[in-house]
């Protein structure tokens, strides 16, 4: 059997398609499309090998979940069941996860807004850490946890040397005095970590030894200046797990060693929040060609509202219908919203034979998609988890209102 956009979940043979043990046919016959797809045991693979790898790698390791990748219920469950920790950014995915059961030691919580509701409830819950991306922060933070009699620890997110990037503080001499100020009055506070992000799809080892370099050189200047860093968090921004191989981690994590040898820093705590990682690969749309056009541009029947831009997920296209032929013909894909902006891929490498109600398959759309989808005015689409010879239908749009937090 052959695997579809490099999936171990998704095989192909004889013009026939296997997702996790269920056939497409049988698929199609009990649902609709536009039709999204998750993999548990897909999520629980890649989970399981990035824990494995990183713990291997480095002895005090730990792996918060970047809710905000997908934060359905069902795949969250999944993801608490593998043991590791979650990140949230506000008050509806902390309320998620005490939901759930994720251990208050486990959860982290932060972001550039944090409204005094959701520090309140951090306190009161006694999760690990709030991360902060501005000193302003830390007074409003500290009263709170006066109140409650508790000392809470706090992340810094450290503005990374992305291009124009706006999140988090740039120590100068100026903002470390601050931070000093602020720590000498605010007794109910204790900087524990700092936090760099780079970015998302970060394909090229360079964009992570800027990451890791940012944190060494914030790390001594917080050092030089007497403020102790327990652990350092260096975000997420691992592309699809099937994207990124197994050699490219060997790479960085040998990478973070090497720049911290020649920094002759010790090597603190580490962790990572990855999103995209754990769920990216273990989503998938099918959907339906709805229109052909004379110029190879074919219509399908999800678009931008659904399968956003703005979510930069690998999308691969495959004609499900015609799995066995080649896909090497450049055609256009659109979407069904009423905009010539709704282009979902161009020139993409696709079958010869382009015909109306072929099954069309779209992978990679497990992070993001939903987080970043529109109230464009279509129905929603099913959402199914497929585990094993299992399917659980997990958002029904004719009962189930909407997959939103609230
Ligand atoms: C601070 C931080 N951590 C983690 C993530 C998760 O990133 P990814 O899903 O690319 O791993 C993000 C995403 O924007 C982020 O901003």
């Amino acid at each position: 059997m052959k695997k579809i956009s490099g999936n171990p979940y998704l095989l192909s043979s004889d013009n026939k398609i296997l997702i996790d043990s269920i056939h497409l046919d049988e698929l199609m016959e009990e649902y609709k499309t536009p039709l999204l797809v998750f993999l548990e045991e897909r999520i629980r693979d890649n989970i399981k090998s990035f824990l494995n790898f990183f713990n291997e790698e480095f002895e005090n390791f730990h792996c918060f979940y970047s809710l905000k990748a997908n934060y359905l219920t069902e795949i969250c469950k999944i993801v608490c069941s593998e043991g590791i920790g979650i990140k949230a950014v506000g008050w509806p995915e902390l309320k998620l996860a005490l939901k759930l059961g994720f251990s208050p030691n486990k959860i982290i919580v932060g972001g550039p807004y944090l409204p005094e509701m959701l520090i309140e409830s951090c306190i009161k819950n006694k999760i690990k850490e709030i991360i902060i991306y501005s000193l302003s922060d830390i007074k409003k933070i500290n009263n709170i946890a006066q109140k409650f009699n508790h000392v809470q620890n706090i992340c810094i997110r450290v503005i990374s040397q992305k291009y124009q990037s706006k999140l988090g503080i740039k120590f100068d001499d100026n903002q470390i005095k601050n931070l000093k100020d602020a720590l000498s009055i605010c007794k109910n506070i204790k900087v524990t970590s700092i936090l760099s992000h780079f970015g998302t799809q970060m394909n090229n080892i360079g964009q992570f030894e800027q990451n890791i370099k940012t944190i060494i050189s914030n790390l001594k200047l917080l050092l030089e200046n007497k403020i102790f860093i327990e652990n350092i968090n260096l975000g997420g921004g691992f592309p699809e797990a099937t994207v990124m191989k197994r050699d490219q981690l060997i790479k960085i994590a040998r990478m973070i060693k090497d720049c911290f040898k020649k920094s002759s820093l010790v090597l603190p705590n580490i962790s990572f929040e990855p999103g995209r990682y754990f769920v990216g690969d273990a989503g998938l749309f099918l959907s339906k060609i709805i229109r052909v056009s004379e110029d190879r541009w074919i219509f399908i029947d999800i678009g931008n509202h659904i399968c956003p831009k703005f979510a930069k997920c690998s999308l691969r296209f495959y004609n499900a219908s015609l799995i066995d032929e080649p896909h090497k013909y450049k055609t256009s894909i659109a979407g069904i919203v009423p905009t010539d902006q709704d282009v979902l891929a161009k020139n993409y490498f696709f079958t010869q034979k382009l015909r109306e109600e072929d099954n069309v398959i779209i992978t990679n759309t497990g992070a993001y998609c939903l987080t970043f989808s529109n109230r464009f005015p279509y129905v929603l689409p099913t959402i199914i988890l497929v585990k094993g010879e299992t399917v659980k239908t997990i958002f029904d749009p004719k009962f189930d209102k909407d997959f939103s937090l609230s």
